[in-house]
């Protein structure tokens, strides 16, 4: 996480839910990944799920009514401004007869300890639960931001209870036009054009993940700029999503 990176996306929160493509996105990665979670509600019920990099909290309101509870962990305060947000205007969506959601815990933090006392509230409870560890762990559009992946994923790891889970979804660097995903003007804070299928297996492997898998999920088409840095968007291209699984042993 670069300052320019987190800049970034402080200035980008308040708007990223109107932008559809990551609608669609969050979408198709929310389907992907119940396809992939166990369908018995009873056991995906007893799920304590982090979410890493949450952005708005799209994915981690998506995912939190089937689940025990969300830690929705983003490093850019504006992000977790707007999940907060969302969250405390639930008021509202009750009086309208709605489920209000009350199992989502956004954390600002740059998370690089597995023990950060930042984690150790229990989202559902409100107490403290120091030293908790997770049945799954997800995020989604966020390794390619993601300067030091092996850091990234021993975190990760070590956040996991044994036998928990490692779900992430990215688009995959498939060649030189991955570099479109971005317009030049949003290439602060890209690290990478995308995953690499085997560097993903090779390096969730390493970290100490077992059952390993890296396959597309899903096909993303969006418009792109018609020349690098003119800022016009024009012809769509594909851009293939990967979805990479591990589990912590145990
Ligand atoms: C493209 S946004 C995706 C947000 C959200 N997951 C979504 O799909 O709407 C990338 C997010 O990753 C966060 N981020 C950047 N670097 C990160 C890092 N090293 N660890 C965790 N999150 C990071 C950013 O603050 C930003 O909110």
């Amino acid at each position: 996480m670069t300052e320019a990176s987190n800049a970034r996306f402080n200035t980008e929160a308040l708007s990223w839910d109107t932008n559809p493509d990551v609608q669609r996105a969050t979408a198709l990665a929310h389907t992907a990944y119940l396809a992939r979670l166990p369908s018995d509600p009873a056991i995906l019920s007893t799920y304590d799920v982090l979410d890493l990099g949450c952005g708005t909290g799209l994915l981690s309101l998506a995912l939190a009514p089937a689940v025990r509870s969300v830690t929705a962990v983003d490093p850019a305060e504006g992000m977790i401004d707007a999940l907060r947000t969302k969250l405390s205007s639930q008021a509202q969506e009750e009086e309208e007869g709605k489920e209000p959601i009350r199992n989502v815990l956004p954390v600002c933090a740059l998370l690089q300890d597995p023990d950060d006392p930042l984690l150790a509230t229990d989202p559902v409870t409100n107490s403290p639960r120091p030293n908790r560890r997770f049945d799954l762990a997800v995020s989604h559009l966020v390794l390619h931001h993601v300067p030091d992946l092996r850091s990234f994923f021993r975190t990760v790891h070590g956040c996991l209870a044994p036998g928990g889970r490692l779900m992430v979804t990215d688009f995959e660097n498939f060649g030189p036009d991955a570099r479109k995903f971005h317009p030049e003007s949003k290439m602060d804070g890209v690290e990478r054009h995308g995953l690499r299928r085997d560097e993903m297996q090779a390096l969730l492997e390493e970290v100490g993940f077992v059952d390993v898998s890296v396959e597309t999920a899903f096909e993303l088409e969006k418009k792109v700029e018609t020349e690098p840095g003119s800022g016009v968007m024009g012809p769509t291209v594909v851009f293939p999503f990967l979805i990479c699984q591990g589990r912590k042993a145990g």
